[in-house]
Order: C-alpha cells, then structure tokens, then sequence
C-alpha cells in the first residue's frame, strides 16, 4: 500500500520521481506529494487525487533539485486532504518524510510532541514520526552521524509497520530509508540512487537492486550507500539484478493493465509450469520444496493462509489437493488464523499464497505458524518479498509484475501451482503414473485451452454489456467451481462496485434464492457429469422465478432449452484444470461490465494493490 520513491543523483529528480510514482499508482492513490531538497530549505508540491494532478503542479514549479522524495498515499489516519498528503515536513522544516504503513502509538507520541509545543497541521500518524526524528536531530546536535542516529533513536520510539524515505534539510547529499513490516528497496545505477517501495519505480533505469530486510536502514549518499541496523551496526547488502522489464510496467497496446493481465495468462501460465515436471511426466517438480521431501511424504495436515483473492485460490486448492493427495486441508483468513489459537495437530505444513508477499495479514500468520514450529511454504509472485524470506521453502509464481489492482493473472497461477503441488504430493501417496501424466498433459495444454477463451473475447464484451445495468449479481458453482464463484463476484465488485455474491450452487435454495427477480441475474458455473446436472437444475430454479441466468458450460454437455438465456462456451478440460478456465470468463465479464460503466479498472476506489497494514 502507498508508493515510495526517493531520487539521489545527478539529473533532476523530478522527472525519476514523477515516473515512479505513476509506476507505483497502483499502490495507493488517494493524493500525491513530493519534497525536494532545494540547498537551504525544503520545496513541497502536493495534490489531492492522481498522480497527473501533481505531475501537473510540478510541470509549473519545476524544480530543478537533484534530491527528493515522493509519495503517493492510500489513506489510514486522516482523510484525504493536501495537508494529510505525504512529504510530512517536521514543524522546525529540518525533517521531510514520506511513510507507507501506520505508526501505531502514534497517539502517546504525538501527546509527548505536543507537551514540548510543537504542532501539527495534518492528523497522520506520519507527521508525528518526522517530528520525533526532528526532535531527535535537535537533541542530538554536534554528535557524529547526527541524522542516521536521530532516525535510529526515533524508531525505536515507534510501533507499527513502516517503509520510509527521509530527508534533512542541513544534508543536501543524504536520503536515508528504513523499513519494518513494508518493503523498501534501493536501485543501484551510474551516477544516480534510488529509494522506492517496489522496484517497478526504477526498472529501466537501474539494473540492479538491494532488497531491504526488516529492521534494516539504509544511508545513500551521492558516492555510495551502506546499509545498517537498527543498533547501526553494518549489515551485508546483497545486489541483485532486477527482474522486471519496462515492458512488465508499461501497458503497452492495453485498454488498462487488468486487461493486459488478462491477456498475458496463457504465457503467464506457460512460466509458472516450465521446467516444473518430473523427467518421466507423471509428476511436478517444485524446486522450493526440495529438501522437504520426507516431511512431505509424513504430512497430515495442510493449513492455507491468504487473503482475498489468494484466499480463493486457496480454496481451489482445498479440492484439488484433497482429491489428489488424500490429505485434510483447511484455508483460513490470514487475518483469523493470526488471533485464533488453531491447535497444532500432527504434521502440519502451512503455505501462504500471496501475489506480493508483502501483505501483512499473510506474513503474520507466518510468524504465528513459526513461532508454533510449523514447516511453511510460500506461493508468491514477490521475488524477494518478504514472504519469500520468511518461509522455509517456497515457490515462484513467475507471471511478471501484476499492476492493475484486481488480480487476475496471479490468481490463475496460483491456481496451478495448488494443482502442481497436489500432482506432487498424490505422486508421492496414491496417485498412480498414469493419472499422474493425465494430470500433468492438463496443466500443459491449459495456456491453449485459456487462449481459446481469451480469443473470444468480445462475446463476453457483448454479455457483460447486456447485464450491465444489474446492481446485485449472484455467482453460482460447485465443488472447486465454488471458489471460482467466489472470485468472479469478488472481481465484478472490486472493480464495478455492483454488490455481487458468490455461493455453492446449491446453497442457492437455502436463502439467497429469496433475492432472484428480474433484475438479479445469476451466473451459474457449470460442470460436467452428475453434478453439472444439478447444477442446471438450479438454474432452471432460478428461471421459474424469472431470474436472468448466464450459464458458463463446458462444450459438449448439453444445456436444456429455457435453463439459461445466455451460455458461454468454454473447453472441456480434465477436472483439474476446470477451474482455471472456468476463472477467465469471469474476469473479462467483470472488465468489460466495469468497462461499459466508465470506470478505472486499475484503480477501484478505496484499494490498494497490497495491504502492509493490519
Ligand atoms: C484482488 O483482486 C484483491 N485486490 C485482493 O483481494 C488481494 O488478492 C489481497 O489483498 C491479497 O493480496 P496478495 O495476494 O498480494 O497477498
Ligand atoms: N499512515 C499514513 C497515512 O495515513 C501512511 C499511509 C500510506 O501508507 O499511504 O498517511
């Protein structure tokens, strides 16, 4: 959540800044703000809404500073407002700072502030750290190292969850970043330094990039950087080579980056499974869990831990690992399973799925899960994340940056790798070689299979254009076309904020069946076999109440006449891959009803792409 960038360097910072922070939009998008170090005082240039309004204001003012920092806010303490705007300047002007995260005894610290007379014009709980780190470089006066001590001194005044960018106005080659609990990253590149909340904001422009580790702070200067403890002790700064491209950042030909997404899953998919199956092809082959194998093959007990819409993928993955591996899996909010005390039962393994990896909800029921001594894996999209870190084993999802806040790509490779890792462990309990290679046959024919449907694209256009004017939805599936429901609802409300609902099909008679009217149309997922049957027989429910209903059915079973008033065609695919391509349908339904109303897909209001917050 919130974009950071911090430039240090021998062109104007401005520009490097600006493109960051349209980089990074996708991480919060309240208002935008940016401080340069202009010799002897600080410039401040800030606006309410998008990134444009205050790229504008500066094409005004253009400043001309090599030194700055920006921000672009999703809003926790304060409304959205130019004086909550991010850089907070501190009251004596020393201190500018830029904060993703929420300092949460920010109310005792503001009171102390407050009693020594100074005040403040925004209610953010980030003004009161750059004032604490003023406070600080005052009483510090004359010590050596005098802005990196005061910085050290004032976090550890602090809790809560921080990424910060730092400047002092008597340190015109100085920019100073730290972080706990939200990512922050350096850029390393030829005569230049950046300081950014994801390294989107610099790709580029720099090659290589140090991932901050939490507790950790670093010190950039115009000929180098170092990067200490908090104790300011050194600690070791590995480089690495970014691995994004600009072409992963930039929208290129697309409408919108969902859009892009949508369209790049069948090559999205294709990286996430390459090079990921045995030699013989029965079985995967998940390089992060090597090393793991015994306490895989004695596990009894699988607990998933996402938010979401990695929470459904989860879900998905509670079918597919059942029937293949015939072990008990269980999927929890992150955020419950963190407070509620699960019992620790036999040999359990917990994984965490997140795009990110960087959402705190998920990376604290890791630490719940560690602190019980449980083995966990992560399944992440984040390289370098601090899940990745924080797990002992783990898997790369590899679908390229995801912008566009909905996330749509990384859900379906979210979905194969729950699939993979259900082939890997039936392979290693019951699962005979023969299903083992009809399985793995699926998951390489998907990205064709997901092709096709993305091919006909423009049906589902037309579709969401005739159910457009609904306020209230009802997505309906069964079995692991239950969380696929899930997701296509959660998908039409983020983004076109129509209230729609997801629920096992047959669930439907149970209670929702009381909202069904002309207007309320249902989408019904529907599966082959005996319970594709049922399911049609609840759509025939829905229409004996007049309910529209647009049905998504695999070719070849057959839909009686007047169950449905649309049916979208989709392949018939071995079961393990049927909720993947049942998911591409629902997401270009959901972009285009978004679409047709005119709005920002990529910027749903009130979202965030990642939550570093509680
Ligand atoms: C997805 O469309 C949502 N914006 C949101 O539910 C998201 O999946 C959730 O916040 C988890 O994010 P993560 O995968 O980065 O952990
Ligand atoms: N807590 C801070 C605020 O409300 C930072 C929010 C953010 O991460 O954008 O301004």
């Amino acid at each position: 959540m919130c974009g950071i960038v911090g430039y240090l360097g021998n062109s104007v910072a401005q520009d490097a800044l600006i493109d960051g922070l349209r980089r990074l939009e996708y991480r919060g998008y309240d208002s935008a703000g940016a401080a340069f170090h202009d010799g002897n005082a600080f410039s401040l240039a800030r606006e309410t809404g998008r990134v444009e309004n205050l790229a504008s204001t500066l094409r005004e003012s253009n400043p001309t500073s090599t030194l700055g920092i920006a921000h672009t806010r999703w809003a926790t303490h304060g409304a959205v407002t130019v004086s909550n705007t991010h850089p907070h300047l501190s009251h004596d002007g020393k201190i500018a700072l830029v904060h993703n995260g929420v300092i949460e005894n920010y109310g005792p610290l503001k009171r102390i502030l407050e009693g020594k007379g100074i005040e403040f014009s925004s209610e953010t709980d980030s003004e009161v750290l750059s004032n604490l780190i003023a406070y600080h470089y005052a009483r510090l006066e004359g010590e050596e190292e005098q802005f990196a001590q005061a910085l050290r001194e004032a976090l550890s005044q602090c809790r809560g969850a921080y990424g910060i960018a730092v400047l002092c106005v008597d340190e015109p080659g100085f920019l100073l970043g730290a972080r706990r609990g939200s990512p922050l990253v350096v850029g390393l590149g030829d005569g230049e330094t950046f300081l950014a909340s994801d390294a989107s904001a610099f790709v580029g422009r720099v090659r290589d990039a140090v991932y901050l580790k939490d507790g950790e702070i670093a010190l950039l200067r115009e000929d180098g950087f170092r990067i200490i403890t908090m104790q300011g002790e050194d600690a070791q700064a590995v480089s690495q080579p970014i691995d994004q491209t600009v072409e992963d950042v930039e929208m290129g030909d697309f409408d919108s980056f969902m859009e892009k997404e949508i369209f790049e899953q069948p090559v999205a998919l294709e990286n996430t499974l390459r090079g990921r199956f045995g030699d013989d092809g029965t079985t995967a082959k998940l390089g992060g869990l090597e090393g793991h194998e015994d306490e895989l093959r004695r596990l009894n007990r699988i607990v998933f831990v996402a938010c979401g819409t990695a929470r459904h993928s989860c879900m998905v993955g509670e079918y597919l690992i059942e029937r293949l591996a015939r072990v008990p899996v269980e999927v929890e909010h992150a955020s419950e399973f963190r407070y509620r005390n699960s019992p620790k039962a036999g040999h359990t393994l917990v994984i965490a799925v997140s795009q990110s990896g960087e959402t705190l909800d998920t990376l604290e029921a890791v630490r719940e899960a560690r602190t019980k001594g449980l083995l966990t894996i992560g399944i992440t999209n984040g390289v370098g994340s601090s899940l990745a870190r924080e797990t002992d084993g783990g898997v790369y999802q590899r679908v390229g940056a995801e912008i566009g806040v909905a996330s749509t790509k990384a859900f379906t490779s979210q979905v194969a790798l729950c699939a993979m890792l259900g082939l890997a462990l039936g392979r290693m309990r019951e699962l005979s070689p023969i299903q083992g290679r009809e399985i793995a046959e699926a998951l390489q024919n998907l990205p064709e299979n997901v092709a096709s449907i993305l091919q006909r694209g423009e049906t589902l256009r037309e579709l969401a254009h005739k159910y457009s004017e609904a306020e209230h939805l009802l997505f309906l599936g069964r079995q692991d076309l239950y969380p696929v429901a899930l997701e296509g609802a959660l998908k039409l409300k983020e983004i076109s904020y129509a209230h729609a609902e997801g629920y096992p099909a047959a669930e439907l008679k149970h209670g929702p069946i009381a909202l069904i009217n002309p207007e309320c149309p249902s989408i019904f997922l529907v599966e082959e076999g005996e319970l594709g049957a049922k399911t049609i027989a609840n759509m025939q429910e829905v229409k004996a109440r007049s309910g529209p209903v647009l049905a998504i059915v695999p070719e070849g079973v057959e839909v009686p006449d007047g169950a449905a008033d649309d049916v979208f065609r989709v392949p018939a695919v071995h079961e393990v891959v049927r909720p993947i391509v049942a998911t591409i349908p629902l997401q270009l339904f959901a972009y285009h009803f978004a679409r047709i109303r005119s709005l920002d897909v990529d910027k749903p209001r009130n979202l965030a792409k990642s939550v570093t917050v509680e």
